[in-house]
């Protein structure tokens, strides 16, 4: 089988893709799958990439040039599999059979990129476009998770137009402090800030307002941050919960990514048999209500009387060396490569 891996992208989540797509690249096992990779640059260009010289630049992202040396493309649907056309000689380079995306955020977790491929008649990894819409859109997937009966953290979503609309006074009346602003459609922590005073809250407005046209300000929920993998079409499975133990103010960007001693990670977590069980059920519950299909992660808090409040959901989770999402597969009896083939086998099904 080719696989195309689909990566980078526009969204602000480019470099965590790259490292989330050299793992994924390692531990594919060649001798099922012939791999094509397909570099999304920060503009949105589609470059054919070279994997050695990928593998050789992903941890030094500033030195990844996709928009040179590499041959820009287009993927066009084909007699039997999808065709990737070179644009600047109009020829054909190749044939893909399946699309693996892990482009995180905007344009590549949000249902654009699975409508393009729906479109092209490709076959590909992870949720469709409706889940991954509702999912990556934090306002309408809380909606959703509350109609369901759900618990979710008490907050308020407001457009970029309603600007004046927004006063610390009422809403610390509300919420009290300290509180989450976060731009709705954005991933890893990009555009988060956890406020104490009006000064910051404003300065936290207009920082979330840079990601996104909405965004969310939410009451900080007290307790132990919970994550649970699911995998699987018709009869998805949930794999051990981990948690995480921000070493910071909160699990922000810089503590996943940049200060490696931000946040330690721990797999399986300290839960009880009981505790376990409820994790993993109500995770399986959220990845139906939001129309998941193939993986995602579902990340909770658990206050201290053991209540779940749903944080939220991630369709195309991290991949790199501190993600949860195939650790939780590893210590639940699946190794990395075997994560990879049934991600595969589920995108055909
Ligand atoms: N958005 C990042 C990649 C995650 O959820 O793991
Ligand atoms: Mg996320």
């Amino acid at each position: 089988l080719t696989i195309g891996i689909v990566f980078g992208g526009k969204s602000s989540e480019h470099e965590v893709s790259l490292q989330s797509t050299k793992n994924v690249v390692e531990a594919m096992d060649r001798t099922k799958y012939n791999i094509v990779l397909i570099g999304v640059d920060k503009s949105g260009r589609w470059h054919l990439c070279d994997e050695s010289d990928f593998l050789n630049h992903a941890d030094d992202p500033a030195r990844i040039q996709l928009n040179k040396t590499n041959q820009r493309i287009a993927v066009v649907p084909g007699e039997e599999s999808a065709q990737i056309i070179e644009l600047q000689n109009h020829k054909p380079v190749g044939e893909i059979d399946c699309i693996f995306p892990v482009i995180h955020g905007t344009l590549g977790e949000d249902g654009s990129l699975q409508g393009l491929l729906r479109t092209l008649n490709l076959p590909f990894v992870g949720v469709d476009l409706l889940g991954s819409a509702v999912s990556m859109d934090k306002d309408i997937a809380k909606r959703l998770l509350r109609d369901a009966g759900l618990s979710v953290a008490n907050g308020f979503v407001f457009k970029k137009h309603q600007h004046s609309l927004i006063k610390y006074e009422t809403i610390v009346k509300e919420l009290s402090t300290p509180l989450f602003v976060k731009p709705v459609n954005q991933g890893s922590s990009v555009g988060v800030n956890k406020v104490n005073s009006e000064a910051e809250f404003y300065q936290a407005i207009d920082e979330a307002f840079q990601y996104d046209d909405k965004l969310l300000i939410e009451e900080t929920v007290n307790g132990r941050e919970i994550e649970c993998a699911i995998l699987g079409n018709e009869d998805p499975k949930a794999s051990l919960p981990g948690e995480i133990l921000p070493q910071t103010d909160f699990y922000s960007y810089e503590s996943k990514y940049i200060n490696e001693s931000g946040a330690k990670l721990q797999a399986p977590a300290r839960l009880s048999e009981e505790e376990t069980k409820r994790v993993q059920q109500v995770a399986l519950n959220v990845f139906n209500v939001l129309d998941c299909e193939g993986m995602a992660r579902v990340d909770f808090f658990m206050k201290e009387n053991g209540d779940l409040i749903i944080n939220e959901v991630n369709t195309i989770p991290g991949f790199t060396k501190i993600s949860m999402y195939p650790k939780l597969w590893e210590i639940t009896g699946l190794t990395y490569p075997e994560l990879i083939d049934r991600l595969i086998v589920l995108a055909f099904e």
